[in-house]
């Protein structure tokens, strides 16, 4: 028992007779079961999102020790009177500052101290003020909009009213409000009784021969249940969503492929209790030497795997040659351009619950494809796929890192094991390990135009680091080779892209999926051109655009509507007004397509005259797309807004999804529901709705038409694409003053939320061609905090994101809605390098860029 420590918690009298070194954060998640404080960063103190006030100050409660609060007030959102949580919240809400909503508990706790103590609040001191936070899905500006708008509501100079639940309008996003307030649980809220708990055992080395896993002195530590390794897998040891290489245990006598590689799991009464016996677990190693230079792999010149190192390779290559279209063009631009690895630092952390109840094992994933998950954790448990059932639950941010299988396995594993229920979950270190990351590429380019400044051809040979396993790797340098000609039309192309195995981290989805870097390389080749031959640089594109009749990289003939001019026009006259202004022009397939086949199935239950509920099996993780289903089902049905929905993404109903990435979940999901509508709508010819209530409508879609990249007829590669370019604006004082950034994403569902995607992106992509890399030296990083991945901060964000919007009709999507997610990540990072080229004089060939 140690020294008895009283406080008062939320206007309550508290006593705490324990360790004293423990974090307050740990004492209230764990103990008083406070979850609007969250965990974004393992202790590091560096993301805000545990923010709690002591005696009247913004504290983060995961940097205090217990032993500090003897004789405080500690207030939690939890503790905040009635009315100013609801102003608070719906403030964030209507401003669209809520995403995935991980960190909006702690930048409430800020707003409240602010508003509280500063007089006077403006954009720039607000943004100071959330310094100390991080958010990385909303870019900022809505959070410190909402701040205001916070302010104003709690001085009674404006009422917060919400827009109606229709196509266009900004509703309120579903289950916003709790987030904001943290009483929406993200799994690592959620507790079942006699919960255990699992720790992963990290192999020390990249590439080793495992000689033997001693866990007999880790049994022996208090609170151990049992100690998972790879001989207690029943069925196949290796997953991955498209070619299974990654195995989830290494076991003895096998060797190391990369740092993310786990040689067992530590299941215990408590997490802490697991994490020390994890540290008591001896393995002995023959050390090896990893591959870890790309281009030695790439060359054969060391082997990671003895098939060869080439995961795949995809060629376009149509027109006449190259080569000789160089020899005679009127300019040719020619260089070599790298970028680099990057984490997706979602906030929240990975984590999984498995449980079993009955003959059913239910897991609780955050995943990006629920029905993936199932079908991969079916195989690596030998069960049939109807004994389990995946719950989403919505992730706190995962931008394509949440798309593999982590933590899930062990969770099931360990739970179908001891039929208890079973939490795994990482820390920030552990997650920079083990989830894939952001693929870094050498491209060696060319690109030659006419007199006149018209492209002729295009070269391009794209080296992809894809880590040591397959993941989607070898999908995102297709994508890098079908958008290496960017948003323009080029009628001779001499295209490959490798992906290549290491023995460093896997790289896998990362929002852009392989198109923001080769959009880097050709944009900087635009204006190599424009230097060579004097040619205007917006111009330049805007003659080269793709637009309705031309063709994409990958041979894509345009049928629809291409908005791309338009967004040129947009940014047209700020473009010739800044002296030193960056432009880049961006396409994106929307992550349907390349010959498969894909399939969405959604069960619409009007469980009640006025409340409806939409079961999918998408994955909501800030994006909207629950938001985004009730808008599409209350435009078609023509609801008012006295309807309530609630929307479940769960295996149980056999709806079906895929996974969520690129903004293929508004099509499939949307198309699916519309069909659902529709037969709602035929029933409803002779009754009411009141006469429906019970009822289930299924409503199907499935695209069967693209053709895959090596098809020899008329290439049909996507769905749809999404279209935009981005300026950016330097100041006379080399700051980015202002990003434009104008879209064609077809028809905006939902303006906030599309605002925010792009606001979002935009940060996202100033912190990768400035400031975020994640370095590795023999396949280990060489950071593992969050801290210190170069993330971008409030006071970093340019004064002005203007979002112009350019809505294009597209007869095939659902209310002619395009994706957002992943373009607005696209064009801004060329367009920065293309903007310091100017400011600065020089050339960048490198991500993130090193200013001269
Ligand atoms: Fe406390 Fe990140 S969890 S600052
Ligand atoms: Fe801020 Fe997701 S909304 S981290």
């Amino acid at each position: 028992m140690g020294k008895m420590i009283k406080f008062i918690l939320n206007g309550k009298e508290e006593s705490f007779s324990g360790d004293t070194n423990r974090s307050l954060l740990d004492y209230l998640r764990n103990e008083k079961h406070i979850y609007s404080v969250k965990d974004g960063c393992s202790g590091e103190g560096v993301c805000g999102a545990c923010l709690v006030e002591i005696d009247g100050r913004p504290m983060k409660s995961c940097t205090i020790k217990m032993e500090k609060i003897d004789g405080t007030r500690i207030l939690t959102l939890e503790g905040l009177p009635t009315n100013i949580r609801e102003i608070l919240a719906k403030a964030f809400v209507s401003s669209g500052a809520v995403q995935c909503g991980f960190c909006t508990p702690g930048m409430l706790m800020r707003a409240y101290n602010l508003i509280l103590n500063e007089k006077i609040l403006t954009r720039k001191n607000i943004a100071n003020a959330l310094k100390g936070h991080l958010c990385r899905c909303t870019g900022y500006k809505n959070i410190i909009e909402a701040i205001l708008v916070a302010k104003e509501a709690l001085e009674g100079q404006k009422k917060i009213v919400f827009e109606p639940k229709k196509i266009g309008k900004s509703p309120p996003k579903v289950k916003g409000y709790e987030k904001a307030l943290g009483i929406d649980p993200f799994i690592d809220d959620l507790y079942f009784d006699g919960m255990l708990y699992g720790v992963l055992k990290f192999t020390d080395y990249p590439k080793a021969k495992v000689l033997k896993i001693d866990v007999s002195e880790a049994y022996r530590m208090p609170g151990v249940v049992r100690i998972l390794t790879a001989k207690d897998i029943p069925g196949s040891k290796y997953i991955g969503m498209i070619k299974k290489d990654w195995p989830v245990y290494i076991d003895e006598t096998e060797e190391t492929n990369c740092v993310s590689d786990v040689l067992a799991c530590v299941i215990a009464d408590s997490e802490e209790n697991a994490r020390k016996a994890v540290d008591k677990i001896k393995i002995d190693y023959e050390v090896l030497k990893p591959v870890t230079d790309v281009l030695k792999a790439y060359n054969g010149e060391e082997l990671v795997y003895k098939d060869g190192n080439i995961l795949k390779k995809t060629v376009i290559k149509y027109g006449k040659n190259v080569e000789d279209l160089f020899k005679s063009a009127a300019f040719v631009a020619k260089r070599t351009l790298k970028t680099q690895l990057i984490e997706h630092a979602y906030l929240e952390l990975e984590a999984s619950i498995a449980r079993v109840e009955g003959d059913k094992l239910i897991v609780y994933s955050q995943g990006q494809g629920i029905f993936e998950d199932r079908r991969q954790l079916a195989s690596f448990l030998n069960i049939p796929e109807n004994k389990i059932i995946v719950k989403l639950v919505a992730a706190g941010g995962a931008f394509g890192g949440k798309e593999e299988l982590t933590v899930q396995t062990h969770a099931a594993l360990a739970a179908k094991i001891l039929k208890k229920p079973i939490k795994v979950k990482l820390n920030r270190n552990e997650s920079i390990k083990m989830s894939t990351k952001k693929h870094p590429m050498i491209m060696d380019y060319g690109l030659s135009c006419d007199s006149t400044g018209k492209f002729t051809a295009l070269y391009a040979r794209i080296i992809g680091d894809t880590g040591a396993y397959a993941s989607v790797g070898g999908a995102v340098m297709d994508r890098a080779a079908t958008h290496a000609g960017g948003a323009y039309y080029i009628p001779n192309v001499d295209v490959e892209s490798s992906a290549v195995y290491t023995n460093n981290i896997p790289a896998g989805a990362m929002r852009g999926f392989g198109v923001n870097q080769v959009n880097f390389a050709i944009e900087t080749l635009i204006d190599d051109l424009c230097e060579m031959g004097g040619f205007d640089r917006w111009q330049i594109r805007y003659i080269n655009a793709l637009e309705k009749g031309l063709r994409t990289t990958s041979g894509h003939l345009l049928t629809k509507d291409v908005g791309l001019k338009k967004t040129l026009e947009a940014v047209k006259d700020q473009f010739y007004a800044s002296q030193y202004a960056g432009i880049s022009c961006a396409v994106k397939n929307c992550g349907i397509g390349n010959g498969l086949l894909e399939e969405s199935k959604v069960l619409v239950h009007i469980s009640d005259e006025k409340h409806i509920i939409i079961y999918h099996g998408w994955s909501e993780m800030g994006q909207g797309i629950d938001t985004v289903a009730t808008q599409f089902l209350s435009e078609s049905l023509d609801l008012d807004d006295t309807y309530t929905f609630e929307v479940i993404s769960t295996t149980e109903f056999e709806t079906v999804g895929g996974s969520t990435t690129a903004s293929r979940g508004t099509y499939l999901l949307g198309k699916a529901i519309l069909d659902a509508a529709e037969k709602i709508k035929d029933d409803l010819k002779n009754k009411k709705i009141e006469d429906l209530v019970g009822n289930k409508y299924y409503g199907y879609y499935v695209c069967d038409w693209t053709t895959p990249p090596e098809y020899k007829g008329e290439m049909v590669s996507h769905f749809a694409y999404s279209f935009a370019t981005h300026l950016v604006i330097i100041d006379v004082d080399g700051k980015i003053k202002k990003v434009v950034a104008a879209h064609d994403s077809g028809r905006i569902v939902n303006r906030k939320l599309f605002e925010g995607q792009i606001h979002g992106g935009v940060v996202m992509g100033i912190g990768y061609a400035l400031k975020e890399n994640l370095r590795l030296k023999d396949g280990i990083p060489t950071v593992t905090t969050l801290g210190r991945l170069g993330l971008l901060r409030s006071h970093e964000i340019p004064e002005n994101i203007e979002v112009l919007t350019i809505e294009t009709k597209d007869a095939d999507a659902p209310y002619s809605a395009k994706g957002v997610g992943e373009i607005s990540f696209i064009p801004i990072s060329a367009a920065i390098a293309n903007a310091y080229r100017i400011y600065d004089g020089c050339v960048y060939e490198e991500l993130p860029i090193k200013r001269k």
